[in-house]
């Protein structure tokens, strides 16, 4: 098998890349992200190192994640002149990210040295990041590293740690406390290295330094090994180990043990979960970035975290977790990893209060999660998302406040995560809770019109973020409908299951007559769909100017205009951002014939902008439901590739919303698997409807099938076979 498909390399240096490459050449496992940049780059370069599940404000600027000290930084000065990318001459350069093992590597020749490292954020130690760097010098020299840890580090919206202590000696360590909440990171650093030379210390202001020097012998190659920990005292964490208990330990086993167990470790998890598809390297490479990319940003330290939208890249999106967990990345770890998925899961339990809090603040029952939600479920989504490109004016959108359907999307996986794995316990752990306090809240929110009789949803927003506030979008009602069914479900399953616990539940609830409203309001809320007519995807869809995507782009006056809110240029016509009614065909297959299927693929794709990463898997999913693998094909590539080719949007209005793209890398295995293959799951058994794409020779790839046992699906033109 061609070695390329688990690697991507880029040569040379281009300054205008360096963001990108960040985001391409990620590292991370779970709860440490480490953007791809170089040894000897800081915060312009936005080296950064991300945490997963701790967030600061800094006065009245947006609440986001905290980026932790950099403990792995290092440059090096051969004569006093630096070896740093982009500020000394280079012969040659190569950045490279290693998908199978989860390795970052960089060489790079200065002409005076050349420079190799290796870097990992341990999948087995989670609070541990490694870096090995190796160089040769050309000719005798006075070599000088400068490494440490740098604590003047890259924040969008921060600065978020102070009173920074620095403790010296063999192991150097930093804490520090963030300025909202007091939560300590502490970062260590230890160095390892055997060559003779001086070590001095330095606590400056940028952080706390190691100057290693001594007289460098030509064509020698010096070796030196950094293990930094970082401490954040969550829950998951090694919490009964200090972070410098935490890197002498890695210090013992040396770069080569860490390394090792690092790569059994990514081994095991792509035995689960590797996708094989034939025919097409180029596309087998990019469906191996996305699977690694969301191995990297999975909680796997922690049974109460979710996944960021932007993952463990950065701050956009103020580190907050969106429907995309539920909705693209769940199906991924429900097949693949069911511990984990029920983990993602958890988090949305554990913060049940927050939404009971938001449901309640806009005068609703029930839950009403955060669009944008951080930690203890807090709502991150401001009033404010976009800016007017001209005014320089923030523009109220109304995701925050209207896009309701998220609650559904929770509850919908919920009942998944059952309906997948036959296990009960999160029901009865939470789950059903959730599902019930969801019915709850759409119960609260519907009206009932007077006339007709006929139940609603007002005011809302559906996936189309486009179009706000418009009435009975018929995702968010075929999502609060099946909420209602599923409420129903739950009950009855728990009723007749565990008829204590379920007395015990509703009593506390207090929920018998929501239940009741439940069986009342179902058949009036569900939409009804004519298998003849294209769905509107709201009220008054329709009557929307129906112009091409081409003449809306025409009338755009700025590249960073915002094309939604009250006045953006798709507000009045039927162009919509991403995947909406097409959305609800792909996660309510029953409901649909391959025929509807296409009738309204044909309508609404030529009026999607696909401007949200989460769009275009949703089309690729549903072509393969009519027999189109050809359709599906683009829309499979662009969602696989987004993180290498690096040229999905990165502004709305004048906000930086780059970074990597969980949902979409999430949306990479839909398409391979439950499109290309087809595979579904009826009554705990494994079910396939495959539509290979010529490209593809065999696909192959191993999923949990009845009682837990894994299987692997191989699909060729020719036949299928389960084993
Ligand atoms: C999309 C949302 C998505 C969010 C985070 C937005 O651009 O419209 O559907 O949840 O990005 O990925």
């Amino acid at each position: 098998m061609n070695a390329d498909i688990w690697k991507y390399t880029r040569s040379g240096f281009d300054k205008n890349e360096v963001i990108t490459n960040g985001n391409r050449f990620l590292i991370g496992n779970g709860f440490i992200g480490y953007r791809g940049t170089m040894d000897e780059w800081g915060k312009d370069e936005l080296s950064a190192v991300n945490l997963a599940g701790i967030y600061d404000q800094n006065g009245d600027k947006w609440r986001e994640p905290v980026n932790a000290p950099n403990g792995v930084f290092c440059k090096i000065l051969i004569d006093r002149i630096p070896m740093a990318l982009g500020e000394t001459e280079t012969k040659e350069h190569t950045q490279t990210i290693d998908f199978r093992r989860g390795v970052h590597e960089r060489e790079t020749d200065f002409g005076k040295a050349t420079l190799k490292s290796e870097r990992l954020c341990s999948m087995v130690r989670h609070n541990l990041i490694a870096s090995r760097l190796t160089f040769k010098l050309c000719e005798d020299s006075r070599v000088e590293i400068i490494t440490g840890i740098v604590t003047d580090i890259w924040d969008i919206n921060g600065p978020h740690l102070f009173d920074h202590a620095f403790k010296t000696g063999r192991v150097l360590v930093v804490s520090s406390k963030t300025g909202e909440l007091s939560f300590p990171v502490v970062v260590s650093q230890a160095a390892v290295y055997d060559f003779p030379a001086d070590e001095v210390h330095e606590m400056a202001k940028t952080g706390l330094y190691r100057h290693i020097s001594f007289d460098g012998k030509a064509g020698q190659e010096y070796t030196l090994a950094l293990f930094c920990a970082v401490y954040s005292g969550q829950k998951g964490e090694q919490l009964n180990k200090s972070a410098e208990d935490l890197v002498i330990e890695a210090e013992k086993l040396g770069f080569c043990g860490v390394l090792a167990e690092h790569e059994a470790a990514w081994d095991a998890l792509w035995q689960n979960s590797e996708v094989t598809l034939e025919g097409d390297d180029k596309a087998q490479r990019a469906l191996n970035a996305s699977i690694y990319h969301l191995h990297s940003i999975a909680p796997r330290h922690a049974d109460n975290l979710s996944i960021p939208a932007r993952g463990l890249s950065g701050q956009t999106y103020k580190g907050a977790i969106f429907w995309d967990t539920e909705i693209f990345l769940f199906p991924f770890f429900a097949h693949t990893d069911p511990a984990l998925a029920k983990n993602l899961l958890r988090y949305r339990i554990e913060t049940l209060p927050g939404a009971l809090k938001k449901a309640k603040e806009y005068g609703f029952r029930g839950a009403f999660y955060a669009w944008e939600s951080q930690e203890g479920g807090a709502e991150g989504c401001s009033y404010f998302n976009a800016n007017d490109i001209f005014t320089r004016r923030p523009l109220r959108t109304y995701f925050r406040d209207k896009q309701i359907h998220v609650s559904g999307d929770i509850a919908y996986a919920m009942w998944h995560y059952f309906a997948l794995s036959g296990d009960d316990s999160l029901l009865r752990e939470g789950g059903a809770e959730v599902i019930f306090q969801v019915a709850r809240f759409f119960i609260s929110r519907t009206h009932q019109r007077v006339d007709n009789g006929k139940v609603e949803l007002l005011d809302v927003v559906g996936p189309d973020e486009y179009h706000e506030r418009v009435n009975n979008s018929v995702f968010t009602n075929q999502m609060a409908a099946f909420c209602l069914e599923n409420t129903i479900k739950t009950a009855d399953y728990l009723k007749g299951k565990y008829p204590s616990e379920y007395r015990a539940l509703m009593d506390r609830l207090d929920f018998k007559e929501d239940l009741a409203f439940c069986r009342e309001l179902l058949p009036k809320i569900k939409p009804q769909f004519d298998p003849e007519k294209i769905i509107e995807q709201f009220d008054g869809y329709f009557d929307l100017e129906d112009c091409s995507l081409r003449t809306v782009s025409s009338r755009i006056l700025h590249k960073q205009e915002y094309w939604g809110s009250n006045n953006g240029v798709a507000a009045h016509t039927q162009i919509i951002k991403q995947a909406d009614v097409v959305a609800m065909m792909a996660l309510f297959p029953e409901l649909f014939s391959p025929e509807a299927v296409r009738r309204n693929w044909e309508y609404y794709e030529p009026r999607t902008e696909h401007g949200s990463s989460l769009s275009a898997c949703m089309y690729a999913l549903t072509a393969c439901r009519f027999g189109r693998a050809d359709l599906a094909w683009d829309h499979f590539l662009k969602t696989a590739s987004i993180d290498l080719t690096g040229t999905s949007k990165s502004w709305a209005g004048e906000i930086y919303i780059g970074g990597t793209h969980p949902a979409a890398n999430a949306g990479a295995w839909l398409i391979a698997v439950m499109g290309f293959a087809g595979l579904s799951k009826q009554n705990g058994r494994i079910m396939l409807s495959p539509c290979l794409p010529e490209q593809i020779t065999r696909l192959s790839f191993r999923v949990i099938a009845e009682n837990g046992i894994r299987k692997t699906v191989t699909v060729t033109h020719e036949g299928y076979e389960i084993q």
